[in-house]
């Protein structure tokens, strides 16, 4: 029996076949997820019913976009804990992350307050966890600003390395850490690091794409400043994005993007801007991809993310276990399945990860092949590419039993047999 908490026949996709008559095993949510039937039909109903500008007109299809734009900022925010009002929208987390950033800048050049300015003799502190999305935009602030980018380090599992944490010292302005590793799946120890960075005045930024779509996340009550996720990794569309930051930082914050819906009033001579989050949404928004956005949060909200998180954790303990007893395959992260979730990085020894996907491929199983946009932490590993089988809410104990034994067949193809 195929048993998830997300229906399978919610997602139209999920029953199609791949590679001839193979039935489709998605082991790749990690790069982006399925989409359910209510999400696809919202997206549509406001392209196809409801279309009008949002904020701007003065007729009943522009009021109606204008009502499903707040409503998908209301179901969005509940879902991480936080007040609309602390809900940015974006393209997507590489987006919200950039718009931290250049804020920071903005101000650090003398356009926003004294708390947000950097500049030489400051650290940005990230981890070596990282992907490539929350280690550029603090290289290139670092640049602009003169300001020095360090990083905690990894224990030999992948795990955020505490005996580092005195790199966040007086000189720490801004601590950007990921909540759960794409490559390694560990959860980080968010408190711990929130702490240190607290005790210095630093600000913290969580990358937080790859937890909201796996775990009950808070934002409040997890303490940071601000937070980025993901549409498409969360059951929504692709090309929306939220960047959730605290009412008082982002009030003070300075704009990073200018044009329209951003500002207040404008004469030739000079702007003053919105009030966020208008401030930081400059020009005309995805308003059918948002209002996905805020379908997939409810959508997982009627679920639970509790009996998301718990079946996911079975299916991680299932796949970290059944990895590590296949000859020649090394695990790439924890083996120990608490403070883990469903991202199972792996290397295959004597096959190109290339060539391990397109055998999974061959067999219907889809994942993930290359550095998944994570370098450091890939040669932190000692090797630069990997496979990387990823849960959803939607996989099945069949289904990774479907993985395991086709992964066990990669070597004997390949001649490699031990
Ligand atoms: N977030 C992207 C992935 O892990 C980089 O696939």
């Amino acid at each position: 029996m195929q048993l998830s908490p997300a229906p399978r026949g919610d997602f139209p996709i999920l029953s199609r076949t791949v590679r001839g008559e193979s039935p489709l095993v998605y082991l790749d949510s990690g790069a982006t997820s399925q989409r359910p039937q209510r999400v696809l039909d919202a997206v549509r109903a406001m392209d196809v019913e409801h279309n009008g500008a949002v904020k701007r007109g003065a007729h009943q299809l522009a009021e109606e976009a204008t009502i499903a734009y707040g409503e998908a900022r209301e179901r969005v925010a509940s879902f991480v804990g936080v007040d609309p009002g602390e809900i940015v929208w974006t393209s997507g987390t590489t987006q919200s992350i950039n718009l931290v950033a250049y804020a920071i800048s903005n101000a650090s050049a003398g356009r926003g307050p004294e708390r947000f300015r950097i500049g030489p003799g400051d650290v940005v502190v990230v981890t070596r966890a990282e992907h490539h999305s929350n280690i550029v935009p603090w290289q290139e602030l670092c640049l602009r600003t003169g300001a020095t980018l360090k990083w905690l380090d990894l224990t030999d599992d992948g795990r955020i390395d505490l005996n580092t944490l005195d790199v966040i010292d007086a000189h720490t302005k801004i601590v950007a850490f990921t909540h759960v590793s794409n490559v390694s799946g560990a959860i980080s120890p968010v408190a711990e690091i929130v702490a240190a960075a607290r005790a210095v005045g630093a600000l913290t930024v969580l990358d937080a794409c790859q937890s909201v779509p796996h775990m009950p996340v808070n934002f409040r009550d997890l303490d940071v400043d601000f937070a980025a996720f993901s549409g498409h990794k969360m059951l929504g569309p692709t090309g929306v994005g939220a960047l959730y930051g605290r009412r008082d930082l982002l009030d003070a914050l300075p704009p990073y993007q200018f044009g329209g819906s951003m500002i207040e009033l404008v004469t030739m001579e000079e702007t003053t801007y919105a009030d966020p989050p208008a401030r930081f949404e400059a020009g005309t928004q995805p308003v059918a991809q948002i209002v996905g956005m805020g379908e997939a949060a409810s959508y997982l909200a009627d679920i639970g993310m509790d009996k998301i998180a718990a079946h996911e954790a079975r299916l991680t303990a299932m796949m970290v276990e059944g990895v590590q007893k296949i000859p020649g395959v090394r695990l790439l992260g924890p083996a120990d399945t608490a403070e883990r979730t469903g991202a199972v990085a792996f290397h295959v020894e004597g096959v190109h990860p290339h060539d391990v996907g397109q055998y999974l491929d061959s067999l219907g199983v889809a994942v993930r092949v290359g550095h998944h946009c994570a370098q450091p932490i890939h040669r932190h590993f000692g090797v630069f590419a990997s496979t990387r089988a990823s849960l959803g809410p939607y996989n099945t104990v069949e289904e990774v039993g479907v993985f395991l034994s086709a992964l066990a067949g990669v070597r004997p193809y390949f001649r490699l047999e031990d």
